[in-house]
């Protein structure tokens, strides 16, 4: 299929919502994400464990299986190209080959009946094939693959793995965990796609292994001219990886921005928290706000937020905040932070009367009122 590498983002997810069926209700699971990628950016999705990280991932890749799941609105484009709604063969095309994906987990990412050569063979046989006949399929299993060969084994290489004949010929489960993450890293890049998306490579390994891993797939960045997506519950890789920033709570961006300032001048009290509360900036990154996320068959009405928010107002738990503009290419949903909102659609559900103050902690005030919602120097946010 070829790319029309034209004007936009690569990828732009705009309001998307998404809710699942379950025994206790609808849960409302994401609730507006909007996520922008743009050509060669590597954007981090930093959030706490179950605050949809992996909904909207699968969301983008056509991977959520309605029902349970449901997207009421929304929108997924790629390249321009509406993939919401788009027919599954159809799906196929941009899945695995110019959007290619690293999951959470390589010990069952990888099928266990087939050699990593056979699976890497497909990978270059069936590169955007729409639907493949069993004949198809048989008569390739003889057919003369040895450039493919060559050029699995070369990526098995350059993901460092010492061995590659030996690896191309064996099955999974002969893998150690890391190995096999090298092996989904160079199944995911053989496809050279145009946008990888990495849902927490190497969270299911030992620290040291991840670290690795880790390192690899940085590499493999730089290397490639991929725009990449990468998922973490780290603050520390964020920051190692990306070039912005998207901070998520409970199926809502309450920050964006481009890394460094997110790092120097972050404003959400979440992202605020999530920073003072790590050590070095590292690794579990809700440990130290109080609370949890809420339940998604009955979130919040106002901020969602609010429970675990020890600046909220009255009006925080009446009153949705919506993300507003904070600087050239910065964002943030919270009241705290006034004027307009950043995205059309919310103006008219802003409501004007909510005032609460002007940004606490980065601007001079002599605002009593505001400045009772200031943090206290060394007071826990
Ligand atoms: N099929 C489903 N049915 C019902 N709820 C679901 C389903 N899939 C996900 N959820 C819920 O959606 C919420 C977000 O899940 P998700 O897997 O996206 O979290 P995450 O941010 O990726 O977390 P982690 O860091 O642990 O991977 C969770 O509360 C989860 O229970
Ligand atoms: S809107 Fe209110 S409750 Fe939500 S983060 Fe801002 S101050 Fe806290
Ligand atoms: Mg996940």
């Amino acid at each position: 299929m070829s790319a029309d590498r034209g004007e936009g983002p690569l990828l732009e997810v705009e309001n998307l919502h998404v809710q699942f069926a379950t025994s206790s209700g609808t849960a409302e699971v994401i609730n507006g994400v909007d996520l922008t990628i743009e050509e060669g950016e590597t954007v981090a999705l930093v959030g706490e464990t179950g605050c949809g990280k992996s909904v909207t991932v699968k969301s983008i890749l056509g991977l959520l299986s309605q029902p349970p799941a449901k997207i009421p609105k929304g929108s997924i484009k790629f390249r321009g190209q509406e993939l919401l709604g788009l027919p599954d063969e159809e799906m196929r095309q941009y899945r695995g080959q110019q959007i290619s994906m690293i999951l959470q987990n390589p010990m069952t990412a990888l099928n266990p009946i087939f050699t990593v050569g056979e699976q890497m063979l497909d990978v270059l046989r069936w590169q955007g094939e729409r639907r493949v006949g069993v004949t198809k399929y048989v008569r390739s299993k003889f057919s003369d693959n040895s450039e493919h060969r060559e050029r699995a084994l070369d990526m098995l290489d350059r993901v460092n793995i010492p061995a590659p004949e030996r690896v191309f010929e064996s099955y999974p489960v002969e893998l150690s965990g890391g190995m096999r993450q090298r092996v989904l890293i160079a199944i995911a890049l053989l496809s050279e796609p145009e946008l990888l998306i990495a849902d927490e490579p190497g969270t299911a390994l030992d620290v040291t292994t991840e670290d690795k891993i880790l390192s690899l797939l940085n590499e493999m960045i730089e290397e490639t001219d991929a725009s990449v997506l990468y998922i973490t519950h780290d603050l520390g890789v964020a920051r190692q990886v990306s070039q912005e920033i998207n901070v998520m709570y409970a199926g809502e961006i309450v920050e964006h921005g481009p890394t460094s300032e997110l790092f120097e001048a972050p404003k959400h009290p979440y992202t605020r928290g999530l920073l003072d509360s790590i050590p070095q900036l590292s690794r579990d990154i809700g440990s130290g706000i109080p609370g949890e996320i809420p339940d998604y068959t009955a979130p919040p009405t106002g901020c969602r937020f609010a429970p675990r928010c020890s600046h909220a107002e009255p009006e925080c738990t009446e009153v949705h905040p919506f993300q507003r503009s904070v600087g050239p290419d910065r964002s943030v949903g919270c009241h705290l932070y006034e004027g307009a909102p950043v995205f059309e659609r919310h103006s008219e559900l802003a409501r004007e009367d909510v005032y609460i103050g002007p940004p606490p902690w980065d601007e001079e005030t002599t605002d009593e009122s505001v400045r009772t919602m200031m943090p206290e120097e060394g007071e826990d946010q």
